[in-house]
């Protein structure tokens, strides 16, 4: 039976793959489930599924125990799941996805990672692969040359350089101790081997069940098992808050580089932080101390930085936002910010808006060039287009007897003078005019002019052209 060869981009559906990820991750000191550890706004799991869909892999089961509920509404929908009661070890996690993986009789390999090593990639996936099925191996094995090779296995090789086991920390001789060989918990199985095998694995002395004694097994058995070596670049594990620290540096500077390709300008990539889930089109530039996070998309053209921060934002294109604080917002085309504007969720802002300095905008529509340049608070409004927020203006928008908010309505064309008080509900009319600080509790009528506290109407207003 000709075995179809595959190549960048084709799905392999001999291949499933099982991603190990019940372990609790004590050496984390946390409440979250290890592998929910966010590494560049991501959690980590995600990175390793990921990359077995970049590999091509179409059957994915992902292996749950500690924090099963929260992991698993971190995987995608495509995603298959098994529960491990308790955390026996790697062996025993992975046989708790043999009862779905051996009622499919196609799948020929099962590709083995942990949802621990968020730096692993689609390319060291198809290469692992590729290596079991040239070989026909019982196990092809990802090894890393490491400095300090401390709590990782050990990959112990035959005199003719064979893999002959792979020797835990624990368990390891001094002698083994000092092999700076380690092994990288990537594994591709001969799927009918594995699954005869598995059970066989002893319990450890540690009492759990330890994968990596399935190389010793394979040994026995006068099976092969090859390995192919990646620098821990791509390899490392994360056990504990300083791996992860190692990992998210790592992560990061592949964001920066992708975005440097996509045609995306960083000033000072080093200063520059964005997280793995962020779109940049090109030619927008990032100036230093830049954190994007979340979900957020940046059309082409913006200017973002010095010092700002966006989170699960939408800009348009040619956005400037300078010092500033961007948080659950959309921003349209041509609008500018800042220095030192804070927007909000729910903040709304329309094309060619100038947000100047000290503007805080909260759950609120922006109509297309309108003003508010100085120290401004405008929560819970709709502010229609061409409106002039004069300095100091604010929507007097909460209640603090009942506790409620009120919207704040301003039409087309009006003109707020400096210190003016919105008191909510209320609305002021298209191309009315309010008062160096006035304070307006009742609605005022288009094209109007009211002065004083509270406001009253002084007289219509004399339309400026344009
Ligand atoms: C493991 C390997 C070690 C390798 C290292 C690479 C074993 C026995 N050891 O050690 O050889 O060098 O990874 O990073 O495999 N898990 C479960 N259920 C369990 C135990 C663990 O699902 O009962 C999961 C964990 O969630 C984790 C992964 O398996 O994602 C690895 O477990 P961990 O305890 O981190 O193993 P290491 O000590 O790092
Ligand atoms: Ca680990």
């Amino acid at each position: 039976m000709g075995r179809t060869r595959f190549s960048s981009g084709e799905v392999m559906s001999e291949t499933a793959a099982v991603i190990l990820a019940a372990g609790l991750g004590r050496r984390m000191q946390s409440s979250i489930p290890k592998v929910l550890h966010r590494v560049a706004g991501r959690p980590m799991v995600q990175y390793v599924i990921q990359a077995a869909r970049e590999a091509g892999v179409e059957r994915i089961v992902v292996v749950l125990g500690h924090g099963a509920d929260a992991v698993r509404q971190a995987l995608d929908g495509d995603c298959e799941s098994v529960v491990q009661p308790e955390p026996a070890g790697t062996a025993d996690a992975l046989a708790r996805a043999a009862p779905i993986l051996t009622a499919s009789p196609d799948c020929r390999q099962v590709l083995v990672a942990y949802g621990d090593c968020p730096l692993l990639t689609g390319d060291l996936f198809r290469s692992v692969i590729e290596a079991q099925r040239q070989a026909g191996a019982a196990i092809a094995l990802v090894s890393s040359i490491v400095e300090d090779p401390r709590g990782y296995g050990r990959i112990v090789r035959d005199p003719d350089g064979g893999v002959r086991a792979i020797v835990e920390e624990a368990a390891a001789t001094e002698a083994e101790r000092a092999i700076r060989e380690v092994n990288a918990g990537v594994y591709c199985f001969d799927a009918a081997w594995l699954w005869e095998r598995l059970p066989s694995v002893p319990r450890s002395t540690s009492g759990e069940y330890y994968l990596t004694d399935l190389v010793g097994l394979a040994a026995q058995d006068g099976r092969r098992v090859c390995a192919v070596t990646a620098p821990l670049e791509i390899t490392a594990g994360v056990n504990d808050r300083k791996q992860l620290a190692m990992a998210e540096a790592v992560i990061r500077d592949r964001v920066r580089q992708r975005l440097l390709e996509a045609g995306v300008t960083l000033v000072d990539p080093a200063t520059v932080y964005v997280d793995a889930t962020v779109r940049i089109a090109p030619d927008t530039i990032l100036y230093p101390g830049t954190l994007i996070e979340g979900n957020t998309v940046i059309g082409p053209g913006c200017r973002i930085g010095p010092y700002s921060r966006i989170v699960d934002s939408w800009l348009g294109s040619s956005v400037t936002v300078d010092m500033s604080v961007i948080e659950g917002a959309r921003v349209g085309d041509g609008t500018r910010i800042g220095p030192f504007s804070h927007l909000r969720p729910g903040a709304e802002i329309g094309p060619r808006v100038e947000l100047g300095n000290y503007a805080e905008i909260k759950n609120a529509r922006i109509g297309a060039d309108t003003r508010i340049h100085h120290v401004s608070y405008i929560g819970d409004a709709e502010i229609g287009e061409r409106v002039n927020v004069g300095a100091g203006t604010i929507t007097v928008n909460f209640d603090s007897e009942s506790g409620t908010k009120h919207r704040t309505v301003v039409q087309d064309g009006a003109s707020l003078g400096s210190d003016s008080m919105l008191v909510a509900p209320v609305t002021i009319g298209r191309d009315a005019l309010t008062g160096a600080g006035a304070v307006v509790t009742r609605d005022v009528e288009p094209g109007m002019v009211v002065v004083g506290v509270p406001a009253r109407p002084l007289r219509r207003r004399r339309q400026s052209a344009g």
